[in-house]
Order: structure tokens, then sequence, then C-alpha cells
């Protein structure tokens, strides 16, 4: 078990700048999800973790010790890539036993650790197949296996999941996370995926062209957003910018398309002359006539609806301009708008939340 720590990681390739200053705290045994858009610098700061690129500027520590020049083979970390990576000519019990047969693990321990982890994975009954006769899900737990089989003190997996379908992809989701709490291993994993990132997460980190732009667990970057792109990056949000804000000790007030808004607001907004609320879609309400007990409200036209199952997505315009999106639950809904209507769309004043940037 590791405590990992980076200091100003910088990563430039010529002139270009792709990591920028990462400085981070992966505490033990925290599954640690690395999430952001494509090219915002993911893999290249956990090839850096792994010890497979250097970076250009910065320090790593593990327990406290200085580990930037520490070769990749030397830091005791497991690594699980996109692709399986596996070999081919050996079987999935060869492929497993692999890292055990390098580090010289004699012959009965090896056999042991193989079989329990082959089992901890789910494969029982496939130790004999080669990889051309498992299946893609089977396949990337030889691959987990192999990565977890020597005990690593940190494993990094970049999108492990990504080239699965969609039914194999949550199962193994599950399995990854009873694998991370069995094990107690560290696990940092890189996706662009937000619903996987939330689902399995300890503590999140958004990149955002190669900086590290928030991190926290999923309920604080998923409540608390620091930027609009945080906020729009992780799950479904409307944006509503707030003209002419003035605050009110602790409530900003502005307006949108005439109409006043409130939201709570502690840190100085002095200087400001245009900000945005963000409230997520799960806060907000659409009622026929205008709520009497909602401070923020908003005359909206139904633009489109697309019915999803258990919910219907709406595509509401406001002052024939912003387009904002929500959901309905498509049976218990207190009412059924139709396409082209004039609704009403509310929500408390605490929920929506101020952003600057
Ligand atoms: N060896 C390299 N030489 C030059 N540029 C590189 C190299 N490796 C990565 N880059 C650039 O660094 C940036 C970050 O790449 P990286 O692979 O870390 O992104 P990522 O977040 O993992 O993206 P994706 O989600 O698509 O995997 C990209 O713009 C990429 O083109
Ligand atoms: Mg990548």
């Amino acid at each position: 078990m590791a405590q990992i720590s980076t200091n100003g990681v910088s990563k430039r390739y010529g002139g270009i700048t792709v990591l920028s200053e990462i400085g981070i705290e992966i505490n033990d045994g925290e599954f640690l999800t690395l999430l952001g858009p494509s090219g915002s610098g993911k893999t290249t700061f956990l090839m850096i973790l792994a010890g497979f690129v250097e970076p250009s500027a910065g320090q790593l520590f593990k327990n406290g010790s200085d580990i930037t020049q520490l070769p990749a083979e030397q830091r005791n970390f497991g690594m699980v890539f996109q692709g399986y990576a596996l070999f081919p000519h050996l079987t999935a019990r060869q492929n497993i036993d692999y890292p055990l047969r390098i580090r010289g693990v004699p012959q009965d321990k090896r056999r042991s650790d193989v079989e329990r982890i082959i089992g901890t994975v789910g494969l029982d009954g496939h130790g004999d197949k080669k990889p051309s006769q498992l299946s893609g899900g089977q396949q990337q737990r030889v691959a987990l296996a192999r990565a977890l089989v020597f005990g690593p003190d940190l494993l990094l997996l970049d999108e492990p999941l990504s080239a699965l379908d969609r039914n194999m992809r949550e199962q193994l989701q599950v399995e990854l996370k009873r694998l991370h709490r069995e094990t107690g291993t560290t696990f940092v994993f890189v996706t662009h995926d937000q619903s996987e990132a939330l689902a399995l997460s300890d503590k999140i980190a958004i990149f955002d062209q190669g900086k590290l732009v928030q991190t926290g667990t999923p309920e604080t970057i998923y409540r608390e957003p620091n930027t609009r792109f945080v906020a729009e990056f992780l799950g479904s949000i409307n944006i509503v910018p707030l003209q002419g804000p003035v605050q009110d000790g602790s409530v900003l007030r502005g307006t949108f398309g005439g109409q006043l808004l409130a939201a709570p607001q502690s840190s100085d907004m002095n200087g400001y002359t245009s900000c945005c609320l963000a409230i997520r879609p799960e806060h907000m309400r659409v009622s026929r006539d205008r709520p009497q007990d909602s401070t923020n409200a908003l005359k909206v036209q139904v633009r489109d609806l697309t019915y999803q199952g258990a919910t219907t997505d709406l595509v509401l315009s406001a002052a024939d301009e912003l387009i904002l999106t929500f959901s309905v639950p498509s049976t218990t809904a207190e009412f059924q708008p139709r396409a082209g209507e004039k609704i009403w769309l509310s929500w408390p004043a605490d929920k929506g939340k101020v952003l600057t940037v």
C-alpha cells in the first residue's frame, strides 16, 4: 500500500505543454478516477505515474520518498491498458503467472497465487484457454488478474472497459468495485465516461487541456462544480446567464429575459458584470401555471420531446434563445407537457449554483 503524491508535474512535447503542473494526493486504498475529454492529458499523467513517461518538470512521491527517477519496474505498480495486451501464445493462467515468474517468486507460491486470483476475477474454468478462445470481458479479466497477482502498491487502469459492450461493461464495473474492496489496492482509473466515474470512484480528478481543474468526491464535484466546464462535463445541467448581478449579503440576484432570479452566493461578487446560474435538472420542476412558492421561475416553450422509456426528455427554450433540457418521469409526472406548449420551469433558490468561469 502506498500514499502517492505529485507536485507540479508537467509534460511538454516539443514546444507544446500537454500537462501543466499537476499536484494530486492519492491516498492509501483510494479509488481515484481521472476524468476528462479526449486529449486532456489523462493517459500522459497515468504513464508518468507508471514511470513509462518522464515528466518535463515536477516530482512524484511514494510514501514521502521521491520516485521521480525510479524506473517503472521498481515502482511495484500494476497496469491495465485499454486493449488487453495479453501474450497471445500463452494461456490465461500463464499470462497471469508471468509477473510472478519474472519476479522469481517460488513455484508453489506462484501456483497458489495464480489460482486464488483466477477465482477472484471470476475466471474459474478458463485458465487453460488462450486469449483468442476468450471473450473480450474474459480477456480483460485476465489482464486485471495479471496486474493484481503480484500485489501492486498501485493499480493503474487506462480505460480498461471501453472496448466492451454495455452489458459486459456494467458487469465489470461491479467486479472492479468488488476487486478494489477485496484487495484494498489503490486504484487510479482513467475514463471519459462520467457515469462510470460517478459509480466507481472515491475521488474524481477532472482534467481539461492538460490542467487538473477540480478534485473531490463524486458528490462534491456534482454538487459544487468550480467552473462551467466541470458543471457541464459531469452530469447534465442547465446554465442560465444572470444579467446585472447584484449581491445582497449571501444572496445574488440578477435577471434573465426580464425575470428576476436569485441564488446563494457567499464569496464576493463585486466586479462581476455577468455570471451564470447552474441548476441540475433533478432540482427543477415543470408546471402549467407559475408556481406561487418559487422565486426562480422561467416561462419556457417545449421545443421537443423524446421518449426514453422511464423518462421523457424535454428540450425547452426560454426567452426565445436559451435552450434548457429537462427530464420528466414518463408515467408519474404531474402533467405531461406537449410540444409547442408554453409552461413554467422553476427551482428552489438554494439549488442554483453561481458560476463565474
Ligand atoms: N508522444 C507524444 N508526442 C507528442 N504529443 C503527445 C504525445 N503523447 C501525447 N501527446 C499529446 O498530449 C495530449 C494529451 O494526450 P493524452 O493521451 O494524455 O490524452 P487523453 O486525455 O488520454 O485522451 P484520450 O481520452 O483520447 O485517451 C494530446 O494532445 C496528445 O496529442
Ligand atoms: Mg487516453
